[in-house]
């Protein structure tokens, strides 16, 4: 399996074999780590590490595993970089693939980090956005493995606020890897269709399944894992408090939560987690609304039946197997799989595709076989491997020809999107 260049966005972007690549690479350099053995392989390499958000594990898991790498680490926190305020994503993503192997972005929108990843010349990796946080779904399918020794089958419950990063992570680690995802949570909090839908065309192929429930008796009846995050996420405004206690507290997960799971079930969290009032939030919450927990009571989170600490080792472990998979040690990093193209409309105009260099480095040059194609605007395409495009958009698969190149053009009009598969390189 070969991962150099990539970048790590979300969990969408990879085939379930890449996915278990991954975790396999986590568990080995898990065991060579208690061992002693050194995994320096990377020296002399550097990685940039971006955050907008704070954070304990993210920002230590990427430092130690840097080290344990060989590679150096320049930490980034919101107010010692130029990011969005005096520099251009663009324009930082070109600076920072100049001087280093990698770089680690936490912040806001999604499509921040894809924008960074789309400029730089070096393997980009998302260490949580609003939308998704997929090192921590490495770390979650590895805890969960290594308990259950298996993941195709696992029923996992998340309970909360499941339109966010956990909730949509969580559900499309479950569809990628043949597992049973319940969001139990109020409807309001329920994913959005669009990636429900998508994580359900995921789930029929693996033989997964993605189940949406209101009801706490039912959604977590019998199931292996039951999974919570914080009722309000970083960013989000402290007013919001009361209407997430008020929605989400008959979520909570509590002892009866995990009696109707069943003994055999464990507790996960991505942490960190209001489970007492030993924190500032915690007790000025608690104090607010007179409570003493919040998605999470002290005693399940103490309980024999929580690997909430193993799992925040294994944050360090998977993010250390996403560097080492994807850090190219040649020094200099080989072209994307994906790459964006913004086409002049006068080289398409009105007939056939005809040759089209694609920015933004001219490696990639392709004749499109399209016989009709009336492009009337400036189109994005993105370029992407046939069988990610496959799995990304099902509708396609029937329009395939035998001879289709294993790259397909996808075209994001303003319009109808259109699609036109390559037939052979120019
Ligand atoms: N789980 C997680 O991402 O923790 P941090 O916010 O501490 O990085
Ligand atoms: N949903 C939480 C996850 C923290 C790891 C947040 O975004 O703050």
């Amino acid at each position: 399996m070969d991962l150099k260049g990539r970048d790590f966005l979300k969990l969408l972007d990879f085939t379930p074999d890449e996915i278990v690549y991954l975790i396999d690479l986590a568990a080995e350099l898990k065991d060579k780590k208690k061992r002693g053995i050194p995994m320096d392989t990377l020296q002399g390499k550097n990685v940039a590490l971006i955050f907008e958000k704070t954070s304990t594990r993210t920002r230590c898991a990427f430092e130690v595993a840097a080290h344990d790498l060989g590679m150096g680490t320049t930490y980034l926190d919101p107010s010692a970089s130029q990011i969005g305020k005096k520099e251009s994503i663009a324009d930082t993503a070109r600076v920072l693939s100049r001087m280093f192997e990698g770089i680690e972005y936490r912040g806001f929108e999604q499509e921040i980090v894809e924008e960074l990843a789309e400029y730089s010349k070096v393997p980009v990796w998302n260490g949580l956005t609003n939308e998704f946080h997929p090192t921590q779904m490495l770390a979650d399918l590895l805890t969960i493995r290594e308990h259950f020794g298996h993941l195709k089958g696992i029923k996992l419950t998340y309970m909360g606020d499941a339109r966010y990063n956990m909730g949509n992570s969580l559900m499309v680690a479950c569809a990628k890897m043949g597992m049973h995802f319940t969001a139990c949570t109020s409807e309001k909090y329920f994913p959005e269709q669009a990636l429900v839908e998508q994580c359900r065309e995921i789930a029929a192929r693996t033989g997964g399944s993605i189940t949406l429930t209101e009801s706490v008796e039912e959604g977590t009846k019998g199931v292996d894992v039951i999974y919570t995050d914080v009722w309000v996420s970083m960013g989000e405004p402290e007013e919001i408090w009361e209407e997430r206690i008020r929605d989400l507290s008959p979520y909570q997960v509590n002892r009866d939560v995990m009696k109707n799971a069943g003994n055999k079930a464990i507790f996960m969290h991505c942490l960190p987690a209001f489970h007492n009032l030993k924190t500032q939030i915690g007790a000025e919450v608690g104090e607010r609304f007179a409570l003493t927990e919040l998605e999470v009571t002290d005693e399940v989170f103490e309980s024999s039946q929580s690997l909430v600490f193993e799992e925040a080792e294994n944050r360090m472990h998977t993010i250390k197997a996403v560097m080492l998979a994807t850090v190219s040690t040649d020094g200099k990093a080989r072209k994307k799989r994906k790459v964006q193209a913004k086409v002049d409309p006068e080289l398409l105009e009105g007939k056939s595709l005809r040759e089209v260099h694609y920015l933004p480095d001219n490696e990639v040059q392709w004749i499109l076989s399209s016989e009709e194609c009336d492009v009337d605007q400036t189109g994005e395409f993105v370029v992407m491997p046939i069988e990610d495009a496959k799995e990304k958009f099902p509708e396609i698969k029937d329009m395939l020809s035998a001879d289709s190149d294993q790259r397909i053009l996808y075209r994001k009009g303003r319009h109808s999107s259109k699609w036109y598969d390559f037939k052979g390189k120019a």
